[in-house]
């Protein structure tokens, strides 16, 4: 069975990687949909990455959405403009903990929901098209719900709901929450199977304000510059035209109890570093601390990159940390990442590394981890490759589903042990059986 996904992913994205080649296009818009039925688990997605082509969305999304007897009506959340990162910064999408920020009536209804499929991009889908696709006239939301009347019985209903993104985005994420709210509320109140589907005409192409906008600071930190972030331990690396970059918030370790952060810096000393090696590369940064600062005195980290997959992608390799505290400790650990695409920065909210137990136990943990290995320019990082999406795809719906089915075989089999066979039967030429009923 594995063999047969793995074989028909492989396929999906070589078909998906030729297609995109053949009309390649920067416009990318976010897809992301919902139901309260669970088809869409079946749907594909995409490697992190990849824009997905018009047609492909088409014809193996849409179509299969809008054509789904099962729903009684799709709603089109269609924003003007809106882009991945939108969401990513105004839901603190990357957050394990978050609450949804802007979109969190949207972000309880996909929790609540069935199945999802988040496609951080797509080509945009002009609303014709999907007029074309589900064969009948769309209709319009309106706020004095006139389209609860138009609704229909014998087709999947198609309401598309027209959002608008200022430049005030934050503000307007939340208008737009507070309609996917009132919406999906009169949907659920008529007991209605529904899909939600929600996207864009185009990327968002509004220049956010300049001045200091107030972001609910639990959103994304984009790490564009090294200016306007003093927060964040930077390490720089640059021999030959060939560059890495790191940047953390926070780096603390603990060993047993004792629990110590690092200060911020950017005079890392990263000279250890190896870089012209196309294939492989390291980073290394280390820097002694004074005692007054923590109970590491000195702190290197090693981390190795391999380009894998044929050079289109990136990984961590093995990598090490060397920490000196009242004695010499090191520690060995693997970022745990998927595969990143060879422009591509990677980027986690957290990640955590232990080793040993007890008083000797040594814990690394690295807060707004951000690192790019290879094509990086001007010291800006590329797109992220992010450790977690927005709202993690449905592991837990997996693991649910697998339960309930290991716990249905428990009870067959359980049942089948249970059978007791008679220990005597009728024997044609023997004496019959004859049981005795006393009255
Ligand atoms: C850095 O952190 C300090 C305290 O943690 C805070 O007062 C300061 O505003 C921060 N600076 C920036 C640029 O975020
Ligand atoms: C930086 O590290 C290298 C090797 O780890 C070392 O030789 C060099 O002296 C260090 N430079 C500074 C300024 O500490
Ligand atoms: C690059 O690194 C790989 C793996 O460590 C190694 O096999 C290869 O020989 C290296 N190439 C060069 C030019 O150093
Ligand atoms: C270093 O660790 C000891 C305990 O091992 C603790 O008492 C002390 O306060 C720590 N020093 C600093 C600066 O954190
Ligand atoms: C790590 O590097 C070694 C050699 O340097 C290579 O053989 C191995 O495939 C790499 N592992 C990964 C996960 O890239
Ligand atoms: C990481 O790379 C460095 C330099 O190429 C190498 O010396 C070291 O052994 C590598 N570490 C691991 C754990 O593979
Ligand atoms: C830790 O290692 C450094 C050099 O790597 C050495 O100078 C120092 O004495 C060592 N400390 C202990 C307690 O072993």
């Amino acid at each position: 069975m594995r063999q047969i996904i793995k074989i028909a992913v492989l396929v999906f994205c070589w078909i998906s990687t030729i297609l995109q080649s053949h009309c390649k296009t920067e416009e990318n818009v976010p897809f992301i949909a919902w139901s309260n039925q669970k088809y869409l688990q079946s749907l594909p997605s995409e490697p992190a990455g990849h824009i997905m082509n018009e047609e492909v969305l088409k014809s193996n999304v849409i179509q299969t959405i809008l054509q789904n007897r099962d729903n009684d009506i799709v709603c089109v959340f269609r924003f003007n403009q809106l882009s991945i990162d939108d969401i990513s910064k105004y839901t603190n999408s990357y957050s394990p903990d978050s609450n949804g920020g802007r979109l969190v009536n949207m972000k309880q209804s996909i929790d609540e929901s069935i199945s999802h499929l988040t496609l951080p991009m797509v080509e945009p889908v002009p609303l014709r098209d999907i007029e074309e696709i589900a064969g009948h006239t769309l209709l319009t939301y309106d706020k004095s719900n006139q389209w609860i009347n138009s609704l229909t019985k014998d087709q999947v209903d198609v309401i598309v709901v027209p959002l608008q993104l200022s430049s005030d985005r934050g503000a307007s994420l939340s208008e737009a929450d507070d309609v996917i709210e009132k919406v999906l509320n009169e949907v659920t109140q008529l007991g209605l199977k529904y899909t939600v589907i929600l996207t864009a005409g185009e990327p968002s192409k509004i220049a956010p304000p300049t001045d200091n906008e107030v972001v609910l600071q639990v959103g994304r930190h984009l790490l564009q510059s090294t200016s306007d972030n003093q927060n964040f331990s930077v390490a720089k690396f640059d021999e030959g035209g060939c560059k890495l970059l790191l940047f953390v918030e926070k780096i603390s370790v603990s060993v047993g109890q004792t629990i110590s952060e690092l200060p911020y810096a950017d005079d890392w000393n990263t000279t250890a570093s190896e870089c012209n090696n196309a294939s492989s590369r390291s980073l290394v940064m280390s820097k002694k601390f004074d005692e007054s600062t923590g109970n590491v005195t000195y702190f290197e980290m090693t981390l190795n990159f391999s380009q894998v997959k044929g050079g289109s992608m990136w990984n961590f390799n093995d990598s090490t940390a060397v920490i000196e505290w009242t004695d010499n400790k090191t520690l060995n650990f693997k970022i745990d990442a998927s595969d990143t695409p060879v422009r591509y920065s990677y980027h986690c909210g957290r990640l955590t590394f232990t080793e040993g137990s007890g008083t000797g136990q040594i814990t690394l943990t690295l807060s707004h981890f951000q690192v790019q290995p290879y094509y990086l320019n001007e010291f800006k990082f590329a797109q992220a490759n992010e450790c977690v999406g927005f709202v993690t795809p449905g592991i837990w719906m997996g693991l649910v589903t697998t339960l309930i089915l290991v716990l249905i075989l428990y009870f067959g089999v359980s049942m089948l042990a249970s059978l007791t066979v008679m220990d005597q039967f009728d024997d044609p030429k023997g004496q019959t059986i004859t049981v005795n009923v006393n009255e």
